[in-house]
């Protein structure tokens, strides 16, 4: 079980402290955020430096949901899935008197900054609280989708692309006993890095994804001709937002979308359109699984666990310069730090070259 921060057991934080910092997790959760947090905590206490949990994200601290962080509850947690610190999707922007409370909430705790560990929006979010001088913040990049500008990888990212492998080298055994076609639907919100990677790592004979649209067409040439080839199964990856069009341009199977009060609610199902489409382009057989938030869960790999230590030493070391405004950063094995502002308000999209790589085993 994930062990949890008990607010009453926390002390308040040591005066000695030089500065007090705000931690939080923003967004969707992913592997790999403990060992983050354990890292930003161990380290901002070596360089005197208090750290105050934020639960719920920038919701916890609109609500005042703070509480000293001791040392010894960033204890245990390393190779532990999920966050201790919970989390939320929650702008803070969409009211003036959630902003009011956060202003204040920063003030009353003397929070000279803070640390976000969040994707895309969070770290938006983060850049913007920054610019309006609102309160500083330093971001650490985490998602399993892999698509924050300015990093090569974002913690979460490789124990996803492991689980779904593990799925499609399981799913390969049932579809070859049984003669079928097996959709694997994964999740990467606008981008196909997990697709990608783990069709490419699974051997798989299709993957679709929103970086690379095909037609009707090519997907019906690639699976016949795998079956003249004397295979009698296939293995067809697709990203949650990868789309197929038609001869004539227009796109034939996407994510279903629906509305409700709060805007458009996007679920997964493209796989199932895909489906759909197999079978009445071959008339193979051809099953469907949505892997889904499994690829959240878990516990870290080495690599991210590794990756989530580097970031939030670096984090805390930044802090404590007054380095603001600034994310960390994997590139070409280094890590570094990169101008918030400079990375957010776009997203990475996959290096066509990984596409180009699994394209020469489809079919
Ligand atoms: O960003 C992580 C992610 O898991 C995406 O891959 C997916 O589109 C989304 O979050 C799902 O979010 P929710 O859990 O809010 O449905």
């Amino acid at each position: 079980m994930t062990p949890s921060l008990s607010i009453e057991e926390s002390r308040p934080l040591a005066a000695e402290f030089f500065k007090k910092i705000g931690l939080l997790t923003g967004g969707g959760d992913c592997p790999g955020l403990n060992a983050a947090i354990r890292a930003v905590v161990r380290r901002a206490h070596q360089l005197g430096i208090g750290v105050f949990a934020v639960y719920e994200g920038f919701k916890g601290l609109v609500e005042g949901n703070v509480a000293p962080f001791p040392l010894r509850q960033a204890s245990g947690i390393l190779h532990v899935g999920g966050t201790i610190l919970r989390s939320s999707r929650f702008n803070p922007f969409k009211s003036k008197e959630n902003l009011q409370a956060l202003r204040q909430e920063v003030k009353k705790r003397g929070l000279q900054g803070l640390v976000v560990i969040g994707g895309e929006g969070s770290l938006r979010l983060a850049c913007d609280l920054t610019r309006k001088k609102i309160v500083r913040c330093i971001g650490i990049p985490k998602t399993i989708d892999n698509d924050v500008y300015g990093t090569d990888v974002t913690i979460g990212f490789q124990t996803a692309v492991n689980t779904a492998t593990e799925a499609v080298d399981k799913l390969h055994t049932t579809a070859e006993s049984h003669n079928v076609v097996m959709v694997v639907e994964v999740m990467g919100r606008h981008t196909g890095w997990i697709a990608a990677s783990a069709g490419l790592a699974g051997g798989a004979d299709l993957i679709l994804m929103p970086e690379k649209r095909l037609n009707e067409e090519s997907i019906r040439r690639i699976i016949l001709n795998r079956h003249a080839r004397g295979k009698k199964f296939s293995i067809v990856v697709v990203a949650e937002d990868a789309r197929v069009v038609n001869n004539r341009g227009r796109v034939v199977v996407s994510m279903p979308t629906s509305r409700d009060d709060y805007g458009p609610i996007k679920s997964s199902g493209v796989g199932e359109g895909v489906a759909r489409l197999i079978r009445r382009l071959t008339g193979f057989e051809t099953r469907v699984v949505v892997l889904g938030h499994v690829q959240r869960g878990g516990s870290p790999t080495p690599e991210d666990r590794i990756l989530a230590t580097r970031f939030g030493v670096l984090a805390a070391e930044l802090a404590a310069k007054n380095k603001w405004n600034r994310m960390t950063a994997i590139r070409n094995g280094k890590i570094l730090s990169v101008p918030l502002n400079t990375v957010t308000g776009r997203i990475k999209k996959v290096d066509p070259g990984l596409y180009r790589l699994a394209n020469y085993f489809f079919g």
